[in-house]
């Protein structure tokens, strides 16, 4: 056997075990194997403190009777290994078979006995956190020409080093616990946010989408979503990822129509370190992010056919291949493709695969425009109001009778998300806690709506203004003209003749 290596070298050795990006377990385990191997010992192991009772608990043992010592616990200042925790000073027995007060918890003193041989013996303090000691004990074979006082100075360096370790392990294990309880918060925010509750509407036509909802969720069937931009195919989707048992699993997005050609392979598959310029190390793709979960997959009319054909084979197989590497990769994900583009037209054209699109389209929900489900609009913008509102800090309560009669005769051509930019901005500059007509953005006001020229004259629009006006406290003072009057701060007679003037009937407004 080559001669123990130098203290030195054991240190060094010690400090690239714990270099590494194990487990604590892991790491303890790995030092004291250094320190068997190196300094021919018998047996090591770390016993730290438990913060809340101050008990001894073995962490991490090697060597003899390593078994036992998981079991292993010494309580406050017990045993030679409790004192040193306690004390924080080493205690070096060159003799244990002359050691009294040694508990040979882990039976390596019995075992030595059994085979007439004599141990020493070797403890110092670990003095991680605040409050958080414990200690690290060698046992080794005696040898009265072992140089003590340099051995255990070793060992005190290499405590040092493991309490080093300990912090940083207890820092991230906190900062893990942290993000976990975070991460779960953030999901149930999701969730909640994202279920079936928030698809806002009471039309037949978005009634029978939450049924379709509703039926596709608890499968893993693919679903196609189709229906023009800003209907809320995206909502869908989620909604039907979060009322699925994929739920607690992640929801992972890629928008084909967002990214250059070149990227979108690499962006749903990955690639391997060097697969092309710039490939620095290797990249999971979407796919691989979605495992267990779902992948919505945006604008699928939109993908490229190399892309295309890959698309199909992990809908055939569930596997893949990353860009530049040759191991097939294979998932457990969900798909959810939404369009709205035609794409039996694409089919026709020979843009988009017939095999894809027969494979996409198992489960078809269309969410109808917007123009199609008016009864929604008046609910759509309340939820949009409310949300707004709390979103940018402003008092804004609801809207006035002729902003809702515009917003109702509108076309919406950018669906729901045009409304939802439209009421936003309303919110934005309106004043006084409702949002008027004239707070609707200028493309609202067109001629079609309001059956005037799109530049109206400085007194029509006085006059829309005044109607909304009239309109709101007639409103709110459940058609008393006598109440109207005091909230506009005018006399009932001159009330009386505007209301008239506008054809307003204020006995239509009592409760
Ligand atoms: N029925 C609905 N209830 C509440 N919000 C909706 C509804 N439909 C759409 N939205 C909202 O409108 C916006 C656009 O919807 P999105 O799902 O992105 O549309 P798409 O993916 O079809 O373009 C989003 O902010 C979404 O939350
Ligand atoms: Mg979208």
């Amino acid at each position: 056997m080559p001669p123990p290596p130098s203290p030195l070298r054991t240190l060094l050795d010690l400090s690239q075990a714990l270099a590494g990006t194990r487990t604590l377990h892991a790491s303890l385990v790995h030092a004291l194997e250094v320190l068997e191997e190196d300094l021919r010992a018998e047996a090591a192991f770390v016993a730290l403190a438990d913060p809340a009772t101050g008990e001894l608990r073995i962490e991490a043992a090697v060597g003899g009777a390593a078994n036992a010592a998981r079991r292993t616990h010494f309580h406050p200042g017990e045993g030679i290994t409790g004192r040193v925790a306690k004390t924080g000073r080493a205690v070096v027995i060159p003799q244990l078979t002359k050691e009294p007060l040694f508990l040979d918890r882990t039976g390596v003193l019995a075992e030595a006995r059994r085979r007439k041989r004599e141990l020493s013996f070797v403890c110092v303090p670990i003095r991680a956190e605040q409050g958080r000691t414990g200690a690290l004990a060698v046992t080794l074979p005696f040898d009265p020409g072992r140089d003590y006082p340099q051995l255990q100075a070793t060992l005190e360096i290499g405590a040092a080093m493991l309490a080093q370790a300990l912090r940083v392990h207890v820092r991230l294990e906190d900062e893990r616990k942290k993000l976990q309880a975070e991460n779960r918060q953030l999901r149930e925010e999701l969730r909640e946010r994202y279920d079936l509750r928030n698809v806002v509407g009471t039309s037949h036509a978005i009634r029978q989408v939450a049924e379709l909802v509703s039926q596709a969720a608890p499968s893993s069937a693919t679903v196609l979503v189709r229906g023009e931009s800003g209907t809320g195919k995206e909502l869908i989707a989620h909604a039907i990822h979060y009322g699925s048992p994929r739920a607690e699993r992640p929801f992972v997005k890629v928008s084909a129509a967002a990214l250059p050609e070149s990227l979108v392979e690499s962006e749903l598959f990955g690639h391997e370190a060097g697969a092309f310029t710039g490939a620095h190390g290797r990249k999971p793709g979407r796919f691989e992010l979605a495992h267990g979960g779902t992948l919505f997959l945006d604008e699928v009319g939109d993908l490229p056919a190399t892309i295309q054909v890959k698309l199909l084979r992990v809908l055939q197989e569930r596997e893949f291949e990353r860009v530049g590497g040759t191991q097939p990769v294979r998932v457990d994900v969900r798909l959810i493709a939404a369009t709205n583009r035609d794409l039996e037209a694409a089919v026709r054209e020979g843009v988009f695969r017939e095999d894809l699109y027969y494979r996409l389209n198992v489960f078809e929900i269309f969410v109808p425009p917007l123009r199609d489900r008016r009864p929604d609009i008046p609910l759509l913008a309340d939820h949009f109001v409310t949300r707004f509102a709390t979103e940018h800090g402003k008092d804004v309560r609801r809207l006035a009778t002729t902003a809702i009669d515009m917003l109702m005769s509108y076309h919406w051509p950018g669906n729901v998300r045009e409304l939802a930019n439209c009421i936003e901005r309303a919110v934005l500059v309106c004043s006084g806690g409702v949002i008027h007509a004239h707070d609707l953005p200028p493309t609202l006001q067109t001629a079609e709506v309001t059956g005037t020229l799109p530049q109206r004259s400085l007194g029509e629009a006085v006059g829309v203004y005044e109607r909304d006006l009239l309109l709101d406290a007639v409103k709110i003072a459940r058609g008393n003209k006598a109440r109207a009057a005091r909230l506009l701060q005018t006399t009932e007679r001159i009330l009386s003749y505007k209301l008239a003037h506008h054809g307003i009937d204020a006995r239509r407004f009592r409760a």
